[in-house]
């Protein structure tokens, strides 16, 4: 049986609800899908139908409010355009095998956040705001979930920028925080298969004690040209070794960097400017089940040479199976055939099967979006 929701009916924030819920007698409430091919989605922005916004002022976020608007109108001399104050978060809603709506992680990105914003002093968004503004946003574009299956997912980008005037260096009186979210498939358009990789040894994503360990965007603007050069050259992103020595392996411009060495050992490595990647922690807790001694450590460079197996991994880039590296004129390889490994592919089956209801969320990781109706 189909029943339909009262067009215009409002929750309890007011806001606008799905114009039609399709039940299919499972009690589940299904809302009818935006008509997407949902296994052919790249990695990009897509307009869905809501963002949300809360704004900061003498000292408080507002109750926040849906809008449809894709732009904003922002002051010339926001501190977010002239001196970085701007931070953000990437995280995906799956639709489970059972037709829930789940959110991998939701807390750890919330803290991850906060600390972005202090680094930069901004006001850090409560763990509490932010899962509210991601439910209510997601509750909004409920059409936009990927279907189970599909492999596609609902990402969702929060983001807190400046928006006071300031010309003086120093922090806004004013921000916003703001999610929107997208329907996406895989960032690497070769999806789970080996892509090679290039060691950027003159370009610096981080400093040492700056701002590596968040995620603002001013560390993307730094490693553009980096990824472009690399992606010029025929790979499909750079990555970066250590600012200090150019000694060790730091991350992949997108995403953390993890190999498996020749005793399966899975080893990623252990620095200061680099993002501590909520993929990465999850993989080292999935490892340590499946018996790979998960370490964090410095990884010198030349060890690239001795792994059987390397992979990106990150919300955007998921596991990604790295097939090569190059370094200066030498190159390591780890997959001959255009397959992924062994290793990565348990884990990657590992992860995503829990991502999607398949496997026992053993350690609690789903945040199921409560319904608005
Ligand atoms: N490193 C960088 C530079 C990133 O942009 C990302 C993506 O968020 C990651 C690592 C992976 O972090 P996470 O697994 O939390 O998405
Ligand atoms: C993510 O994985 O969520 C990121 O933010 C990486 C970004 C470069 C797409």
């Amino acid at each position: 049986m189909t029943k339909s929701a009262s067009i215009g009916s409002a929750n309890r924030y007011n806001e606008p609800v799905e114009k039609s819920f399709p039940q299919d007698g499972g009690g589940e409430v299904r809302v009818a899908k935006a008509n997407l091919d949902w296994a052919n989605l790249a990695f990009g922005y897509s307009k869905t139908d809501y963002n949300i916004r809360y704004f900061w002022k003498n000292g408080a976020w507002d109750q926040g409010r849906l809008t449809q608007d894709e732009t904003l109108d922002l002051h010339i001399a926001a501190t977010c355009l002239h001196y970085g104050q701007e931070c953000f978060e990437g995280l995906k809603a799956f639709e489970t095998r059972s037709g829930e709506t789940v959110v991998f992680r939701l807390d750890e990105n919330a803290r991850r956040l906060a600390r972005s914003c202090e680094k930069i002093h901004m006001p850090p968004v409560p763990e509490e705001l932010f899962c509210e503004a991601v439910y209510r946003v997601i509750n909004a574009n409920r059409r936009f979930v990927p279907p189970y299956g599909t492999g596609a997912s609902l990402y969702i980008r929060p983001i807190v920028i400046g928006t006071g005037p300031q010309i003086g260096v120093r922090p806004a009186t004013e921000y916003i925080f703001m999610v929107l979210v997208m329907p996406v498939g895989p960032y690497f358009k070769t999806g789970f298969k080996p892509v090679s990789l290039l060691i950027e040894e003159n370009v610096d994503r981080a400093a040492p004690l700056g701002v590596g360990d968040v995620k603002v965007g001013g560390n993307y603007a730094a490693g553009l040209r980096a990824s472009l050069d690399a992606k010029s050259k025929g790979y499909a992103d750079a990555l970066f070794l250590d600012t200090r020595e150019k000694k060790y392996i730091d991350e992949c411009a997108p995403a953390n960097f993890f190999a498996i060495t020749k005793d399966d050992q899975y080893v990623t490595p252990h620095s200061e400017s680099i993002l501590p990647s909520i993929t990465n922690k999850s993989l080292i807790t999935l490892a340590e089940d499946m018996g790979l001694r998960p370490q964090r450590r410095p990884i010198p460079v030349e060890e690239i040479f001795e792994f059987k197996e390397a992979g990106c991994c990150g919300t955007a880039a998921v596991i990604t199976p790295v097939g090569s590296i190059t370094y200066r004129d030498r190159k390591a390889v780890y997959s001959k055939d255009g397959q992924p490994g062994k290793i990565c592919t348990a884990l990657y089956n590992e992860l995503t099967a829990i991502q999607l209801g398949d496997a026992p969320d053993r350690y609690r990781w789903l945040f199921p979006v409560p319904q608005t109706k």
